[in-house]
């Protein structure tokens, strides 16, 4: 996981985290993902890796962004990545991502892809901003609103190349390399 400065760390979602999750989660999709799916994503998926932006206050911790990925053979899928929205545009989502796609560079896929929906330029400057580019539309994929799908990727290719560029990224932003 990547060392964030203090009070922000990132560490895996652990069942206790989900309804914080939920209210972001609320707040940050036309239909939230509800309970039972984020319990089968941390309990019954293998192939899932989940992760949760935490901050230290005078009242304990509270978690501020969450995201993950499916390992499925030689792609890693991005499956979701929000933020509060009073955390927003400060850098979380970029640290949620970042760490996402180093912990795919230990998994060495082939790419890396996902979903956003057509209306959703912020995410998709997020993604555009890691080299993401569009490949292709999934049309009328969300069924709460009918909007189109944006599909990008990643090409792993230059894997070593790719991943050197994110660990450097990692010492711009937080001063320290990349620990294990
Ligand atoms: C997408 C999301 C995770 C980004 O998180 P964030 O913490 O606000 O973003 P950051 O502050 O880390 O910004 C990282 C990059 O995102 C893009 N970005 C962020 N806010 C932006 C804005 N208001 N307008 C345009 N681009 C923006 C930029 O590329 C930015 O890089 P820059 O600061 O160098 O310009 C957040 O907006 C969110 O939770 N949205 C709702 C859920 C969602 O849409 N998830 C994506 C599903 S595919």
């Amino acid at each position: 996981m990547l060392a964030l400065p203090s009070p922000y760390s990132l560490r895996p979602m652990a069942v206790a985290d989900i309804p914080a999750v939920l209210v972001i989660d609320s707040l940050s999709f036309p239909t939230p993902a509800g309970e039972q799916l984020f319990i089968n994503e941390l309990t019954d998926n293998k192939l899932a890796f989940y992760q949760v932006l935490t901050r230290a206050g005078e009242r304990g911790e509270s978690v501020v962004g969450y995201a993950g990925f499916w390992n499925i053979a030689d792609e890693i899928h991005i499956s979701t990545i929000a933020v509060h929205p009073d955390e927003r545009g400060r850098g979380r989502g970029e640290w949620l991502l970042l760490n996402l796609l180093l912990e795919a560079c230990r998994m060495n896929p082939l790419l890396v892809t996902l979903e956003v929906r057509r209306s959703n330029s912020v995410a998709q400057a997020l993604y555009r901003k890691y080299r993401f580019v569009e490949v292709g539309m999934r049309r009328r994929y969300y069924r709460d609103t009918g909007e189109d799908a944006i599909l990008m990727t990643v090409d792993f290719a230059d894997a070593p190349d790719y991943c050197h560029w994110l660990a450097e990224r990692v010492i711009e932003l937080t001063g320290r390399p990349v620990t294990d």
